[in-house]
């Protein structure tokens, strides 16, 4: 500290030393105020130069002046190397090139997602347009137009989520439980020749298993022209299953029943879980196929309900699960995987 006969090189050492020491904003104001302010140091040395001598005092002022600049200069140099080093440190933490990188955390398509996409692909090359429809249907899409009335047995095929009649102005609306609703509905538009596929969310008031869920995917597909037959089907679906499954793997067809295609045919792959002749297989239960789609020659009824020359015009049209599609692709056993959600599941994909 200064004494009242300290000199001015020792004020000037001391101010230097603490200004020297102040580290942050606040401790150079205190530096300040206790040096250059109204009660300073050196402020109070400048007010006594007036009981100087008089021969002293010109002196004097003028030193006192000079130092009191060069501790102004000094403060100010002093905060810029502050701000400076300050600024150097959270430039040196911001590019820390030694710092581990943050893993990206990527998104990736849903297994079914993909799988869907495949098959539409394999589709658009075979020359079908992709088009969708609604998935709350009308009774008349869903049932009626493909040949299902009220009370036809062949309902029971698909255990239905009806509406609330009381919510739709007595109209019977249902959660459709096929895409076959959208061949009636885009024969009722287009005119032949036809040939599309429609992707869609389908659901079925059933309960799960292994290879059932109430809600489900499904592709349709509807080709409609002259001259079509049960070869140019059975062609189209061969070459899908090639295409999707690879050349080893072996497809059937069987007769089946639909009322909506005559003749109807069931197409199967054969199983990927066990040898083909295992009772507690989950997949194929011992039967050695898994079906995964319907199809046949589109019934002459619905081709004329469209107003179609049935003379002049055929079809063909099936419908394939996608979850049973995808599961087969990645020899997945229980396709309630598949909407479970489990991070460790869906990151295998
Ligand atoms: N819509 C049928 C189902 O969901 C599948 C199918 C489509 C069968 C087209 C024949 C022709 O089971």
């Amino acid at each position: 500290m200064t004494s009242p006969t300290a000199t001015l090189a020792e004020v000037e050492q001391d101010a230097r030393e603490r200004l020297a020491a102040a580290s942050d904003e606040a401790a150079l104001e205190a530096w300040r105020t206790g040096v250059l302010g109204r009660s300073g140091t050196l402020t109070g040395l400048l007010r006594g130069i007036g009981a100087l001598p008089e021969a002293e005092r010109k002196h004097a002022g003028a030193a006192l002046n000079v130092l009191k600049q060069s501790l102004e200069a000094a403060l100010e140099e002093r905060r810029d190397a502050l701000r400076a080093a300050a600024l150097a440190s959270t430039v040196a933490d911001a590019l820390d090139v030694t710092l581990p990188g943050r893993p990206m955390r990527r998104g990736r398509l849903h297994p079914v997602t993909q799988v869907r996409r495949e098959i539409l692909d394999v589709f658009a090359r075979l020359g079908f347009a992709t088009v969708e429809g609604p998935e709350v249907e009308l009774e008349r899409y869903n049932f009626d137009l493909l040949r299902i009335p009220e009370h036809h047995p062949a309902r029971d095929m698909w255990d239905t989520f009806w509406l609330d009649p009381s919510t739709t102005e007595g109209v019977s609306m249902l959660l459709r439980t096929h895409t076959s609703p959208m061949q009636a509905r885009f024969m009722e538009t287009h005119e032949p020749p036809i040939r599309i596929v429609v992707p869609g969310r389908c659901y079925r008031y059933e309960a799960t298993d292994a290879t059932h869920e109430w809600m489900l995917q499904q592709v349709e597909l509807l080709a409609v022209d002259e001259g079509l037959s049960m070869a140019n089907l059975k062609g189209t679906l061969q070459e899908f299953a090639r295409q999707m499954f690879g050349p080893q793997r072996k497809v059937l067809m069987r007769n089946s029943y639909f009322p909506f295609v005559e003749p109807g045919v069931e197409l199967s792959v054969d199983c990927f879980v066990c040898p083909g002749n295992d009772p507690a297989c989950p997949v194929c239960r011992g039967s050695g196929w898994i079906e995964i789609m319907g199809a046949g020659m589109v019934h002459p009824e619905i081709l004329e309900a469209a107003g179609y020359d049935t003379r002049r015009y055929t079809g063909f049209a099936a419908g394939m699960g996608v979850e049973r599609v995808t599961m087969l692709k990645y020899g997945i056993t229980d396709i309630r995987n598949l909407y479970q959600n489990d991070p460790r599941f869906l990151a295998q994909f």
